[in-house]
């Protein structure tokens, strides 16, 4: 059965680089489950873009001394080299800074409204009379006055960990430098998430059977102990996205980042139907109640996922197609799953850009592979618990699997077979194949059905390690069949088992393709192939009412390629090459002398 599948990624920041720890958190989970779907058939969409606004992005432009929006297009742009480079096939990835995303989020704002579940209330906020603003709580520190630490943030002392009230800060001062602050009432919109609170434990459960404990047990464990409250969805800043009212006081606020990020999930795919010239294709993935919605995430954002994501769905229930498209009853569905996976350290400790603490996507792949860097975050991924990048591990695994295990058995059978049978797959009669062959096959066909099953519920790491197994089954049958001798003694029998760990290697090729795709695509180019396992990522400029963003797309291919070889006696190769590199241990300390430097 065709399956219809969201791939919904965490939105990067737009004020930092993206690391390892970033890419094996939500990037790479989500483009290997959306490679596999797609090699299956099913209508897969995957998408996200830049959080492009916020306090996190206009500090780090301060920091910069460069206007915002050139700080975030440079982040935006470097992101979308990094995973065009790294293979990470967005249908669309986009930027939260365009006209569609401004529209959609002010309708959903509008729906929550309609509902009843916004209110306005007024607050203390510190302001700035000679900057004449408002300053988000970032922006303003003080004395803490729990414990008297002179840095602490308005809103939050990193030295007590204590969450601040803004308007209790001792001598506050703006981070900025604009002079001396007092305290001005301000207004904001609120949503009231309390309202909502036992429709999304209604939600959370209905999702049980599948939800990992990690993800589930602690949002529930989090709403029964503190409950769901309001939360404010509008700020005092001029970055972001005009908040839809149509009075004065509004028109120096913007909605809040965390709420209209997560509404990206939503105008990601209209602008990517709008881009495709099928306006209303994004129904098939939000109004059809059949599509599932996973969305691949870090811990640090589970409650925006489980909770407040499906909570302002809930609360804007059909009004939102009411005000966006003029049409009645037709609902959103709500996230399937929400996969979110632990952090990864580095060398033991936390990664930390400011320290340089990190392995930096862009920069670790002008000296490796993206397979390898690949292969290494999915055996590492920090799926249940927090796992570490460790650069002699890298080096380990990178040789002994990668290279040994399934580089060789290919590079070593196609090679072999190139030489010995005129560049062609040996012309045997398939139906003379000894038990042993045949056995070689059935492990291998079931393999499909295991790894997939490994794959579906989203378990990674041990779909790969199934697959690497199976390697090892066809790497032992070859040291009991001994092609390399029986060749002169025996050329049918070597053919024989040839053919048979060609057709192997063949299956493996689609079941690693979702891990390894560059590998396994030049490897199918190997076996003579001629159509492309994958499609194409390409980029585009994309102008709208507010300016011109650049976007990364990805042209699908037709493929029903989940499923076992059925190689072809006689099949014309392609001259083979060896498809990994070796790595010299002395990269370990190269690799290790760049950090924290
Ligand atoms: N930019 C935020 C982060 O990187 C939020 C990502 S997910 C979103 O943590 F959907 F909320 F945008
Ligand atoms: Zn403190």
């Amino acid at each position: 059965m065709t399956e219809t599948i969201l791939v919904a990624v965490a939105w990067p920041y737009a004020n930092a680089e993206i690391h390892v720890g970033n890419i094996t958190g939500s990037h790479l989970p989500g483009d290997i489950f959306a490679r596999y779907h797609r090699l299956k058939g099913d209508k897969v969409l995957m998408i996200t873009g830049t959080d492009s606004h916020g306090t996190p992005v206009t500090m780090s432009a301060d920091k910069l001394g460069k206007p915002v929006e050139e700080v975030y297009k440079s982040f935006h742009e470097g992101f979308i080299e990094l995973f065009q480079q790294i293979g990470i096939t967005y249908d669309l990835y986009t930027t939260t800074h365009s006209d569609n995303h401004f529209k959609v989020s002010q309708a959903m704002f509008l729906a929550l409204q309609k509902n009843g579940y916004l209110y306005r209330e007024f607050s203390k906020q510190w302001y700035s009379p000679s900057a004449g603003k408002f300053l988000p709580d970032r922006y303003v520190e003080g004395t803490c006055y729990i414990c008297g630490y002179e840095s602490a943030r308005s809103d939050q002392c990193d030295r007590c960990g204590n969450v601040l009230e803004p308007e209790k800060l001792i001598k506050p001062r703006a981070t900025t430098g604009d002079g001396a602050l007092e305290l001005r009432d301000t207004e904001h919109f609120y949503l009231d998430l309390s309202k909502l609170e036992p429709k999304v434990k209604e939600f959370l459960q209905s999702r049980s059977d599948h939800m990992r404990d990690t993800v589930l047990g602690e949002s529930l464990r989090k709403i029964e102990s503190e409950g769901l409250k309001a939360r404010s969805i509008t700020r005092d800043l001029d970055w972001g996205i005009p908040v839809p009212v149509d009075e004065p006081q509004w028109k120096s606020k913007v909605l809040y980042v965390w709420f209209e990020a997560v509404i990206g999930y939503l105008s990601a795919p209209i602008e990517w139907s709008q881009l495709s010239g099928n306006k209303e294709a994004w129904r098939e993935w939000w109004i059809n109640p059949e599509a599932k919605q996973y969305h691949f995430i870090g811990k640090d954002n589970i409650f925006f996922h489980t909770s407040q994501w499906p909570a302002e769905l809930m609360g804007a229930g059909s009004a939102f197609m009411e005000f966006f498209a003029g049409e009645q009853n037709a609902p959103l569905i709500l996230p399937y799953d929400v996969p979110a996976n632990q952090f990864m350290n580095l060398e033991s400790q936390k990664i930390s850009g400011s320290r340089n603490w990190a392995v930096w996507g862009r920069d670790a792949l002008t000296r490796y592979d993206p397979d390898a860097i690949r292969y290494y975050l999915t055996a590492n991924m920090p799926e249940s618990k927090d796992s570490d990048w460790d650069w002699a591990e890298f080096v380990a695994r990178n040789n002994n699997e990668l290279v040994a295990t399934w580089g060789n058995l290919a590079n070593r059978v196609l090679s072999f077979c190139y030489k010995h049978w005129e560049g062609v797959v040996p012309n045997v009669d398939v139906t003379t194949l000894r038990p042993a062959d045949l056995e070689l096959l059935a492990t291998i066909e079931a393999g499909f059905n295991t790894v997939g099953a490994e794959l579906d519920a989203v378990r990674l790491r041990s779909a790969l390690g199934e697959t690497m197994k199976l390697a090892t089954a066809v790497n032992q049958y070859l040291d009991v069949n001994a092609p390399w001798s029986a060749v002169k003694t025996d050329k049918d029998g070597a053919a024989k088992t040839i053919y048979t760990a060609l057709k192997a290697i063949d299956s493996l090729k689609i079941m690693f393709a979702p891990f390894i795709p560059f590998t396994s695509e030049r490897l199918h180019g190997f076996f003579g192939y001629e159509t492309p396992l994958f499609g194409e990522q390409y980029t585009e400029d994309v102008t709208d009412a507010i300016g011109t963003h650049k976007v990364l797309r990805y042209k699908p291919v037709e493929s029903l390629q989940w499923k076992p070889s059925d190689l072809k006696p006689g099949q014309k190769l392609n001259q083979p090459g060896p498809l990994f590199k070796k790595l010299e241990t002395d990269v370990i300390e190269a690799e290790r002398g760049r950090l924290g430097r």
